[in-house]
């Protein structure tokens, strides 16, 4: 057929029945030839079929998809095939960002629970007499404050506990005070308790811990059914054995910030292992730090690329631990993906990770992996780095996730860089140099 310059363009999101935590966003000019040639690759099985979560017009589904890309960088598992992670709220994200780009034309199609979530968000600001604009805000931050309200209702797995915390020197751990404060319930029911406080009570003895302190919160979403009050649950091993407490004092809603639990953190506290609220962890990173206690918690990959962490990674005050965390539990129990990664300001030896970077003189570096912005700065994808180039240059949280900090290269500037080529703003990097010797 004949192109015509009138050809609508599609961006779509399309999902195999049999694979729920993975979506394709793909672009293409005839919507119905393109799902039908997905079922007629594996879905002559029956089992594995293809169906479209969304579909809409734009008016350049190449830049459209470019774009796509760049914002969704971390959540692309398979980089040829434009394979993404999806869960609901991942899924409420790409939508929110295909509606809000400039270049979307209409919606065609959408998944009926995902239409329900964004009408329900658009009749609150409806309700409100002030437009979007008006309040500063934009399509795009309204999905994201509603994803941060989701995000911190989820549990961290036993397994990926467990595969962290015995990676360390078990030295670490010997006449120690753990301190799990972030809705870390203890109850007689394991699946009523946080998997922090799991590993902490199975291996107290192993660990030759001195103490351990969990803390739940009195949130409304009691993702372990712990009721309504905040409370203190202590474990020691005394010389009568093992003693056990849980304390409810009056006013207590168990929050990290709370001022019993500060008085904890500071006075008596050796080392804190949670997984902290995705809504709070700014306030949580900057209690904890300023603590100087040792600590291993999980926080969201994407944090280390913005100005508000940076400072710390650049001052060496917290650092990528060993593994990353993409697996959850809802308060339903069921599996759910983020981008989470450990972080600890304990020694980490010989990283495993040390594998993924590549680092090589500069003209070594494949052409695709590198290129400079608009005011020169050289910025390199896909784990590159060149070893022979002295000034600084953008990398994302990749490289520092897998310990370039540690191979002679130091953070430059603690605000996020923001690279633009040809005018067109590029995904937020962290500009690195190598030290000089
Ligand atoms: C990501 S979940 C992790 C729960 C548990 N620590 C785990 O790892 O399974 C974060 C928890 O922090 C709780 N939370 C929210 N605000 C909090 C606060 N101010 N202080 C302590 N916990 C809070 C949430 O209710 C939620 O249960």
């Amino acid at each position: 057929m004949k192109k015509t310059e009138n050809e609508k363009q599609y961006i779509y999101i399309v999902q195999a029945l049999l694979e729920p935590s993975k979506c394709k966003i793909g672009i293409t000019k005839n919507l119905e030839k393109r799902l039908k040639s997905y079922n007629n690759m594996t879905g002559k099985s029956q089992e594995n079929t293809y169906e479209y979560l969304y579909t809409c017009e734009v008016k350049d589904m190449k830049e459209v998809e470019k774009d796509i890309k760049d914002e969704f960088l971390i959540f692309r598992e398979d980089k040829k095939k434009e394979i993404y992670f999806h869960n609901p709220d991942l899924f409420k994200k790409y939508v929110g960002f295909i509606k809000s780009h400039k270049l979307f034309v209409e919606e065609i199609f959408i998944k009926k629970e995902v239409k329900r979530e964004i009408e329900k968000i658009t009749q609150i600001v409806k309700r409100t007499a002030q437009t979007l604009k008006e309040r500063g805000m934009t399509y795009k931050s309204i999905m994201q404050k509603a994803k941060n309200v989701d995000d911190d209702e989820f549990y961290t797995r036993y397994e990926d506990v467990e595969k962290e915390l015995s990676m360390y020197d078990k030295n670490i751990w010997k006449d120690k005070v753990v301190f799990c404060n972030c809705d870390d319930a203890v109850d007689t029911e394991e699946h009523n308790t946080s998997a922090f406080a799991s590993y902490f009570l199975l291996n107290f003895k192993e660990l030759d811990l001195k103490k351990l302190i969990c803390t739940h919160y009195a949130n409304p979403v009691d993702l372990f059914n712990q009721g309504p009050k905040g409370y203190i649950y202590t474990r020691e091993f005394t010389r009568y054995g093992f003693k056990e407490h849980k304390d409810y004092p009056k006013g207590y809603n168990g929050s990290f910030d709370h001022p019993l639990s500060l008085k904890i953190l500071n006075e008596e506290a050796d080392i804190v292992c949670t997984n902290p609220p995705f809504s709070r962890c700014r306030d949580y990173w900057k209690l904890l730090i300023e603590s100087g206690k040792n600590f291993i918690i999980i926080s969201n990959s994407a944090n280390m690329l913005t100005t508000a962490y940076i400072p710390y990674f650049k001052e060496n005050k917290i650092w990528p631990g060993y593994n990353e965390v993409y697996w959850y539990l809802t308060p339903k129990k069921a599996l759910t993906r983020s981008a989470g990664f450990w972080f600890t300001n304990f020694p980490i030896s010989d990283r495993p990770k040390y594998k993924n970077l590549k680092i090589m003189p500069l003209k070594k570096i494949p052409e695709n992996y590198k290129k400079y912005d608009d005011s020169k700065t050289l910025l390199v994808d896909e784990g590159y780095i060149p070893s022979n180039y002295k000034k600084p240059f953008g990398v994302s949280s990749a490289p520092i996730l897998n310990g370039i900090l540690e191979k002679g290269y130091k953070i430059v500037q603690e605000k996020q860089y923001v690279p633009y080529i040809k005018g067109k703003k590029k995904f937020g990097r962290m500009l690195i140099q190598k030290i000089e010797n």
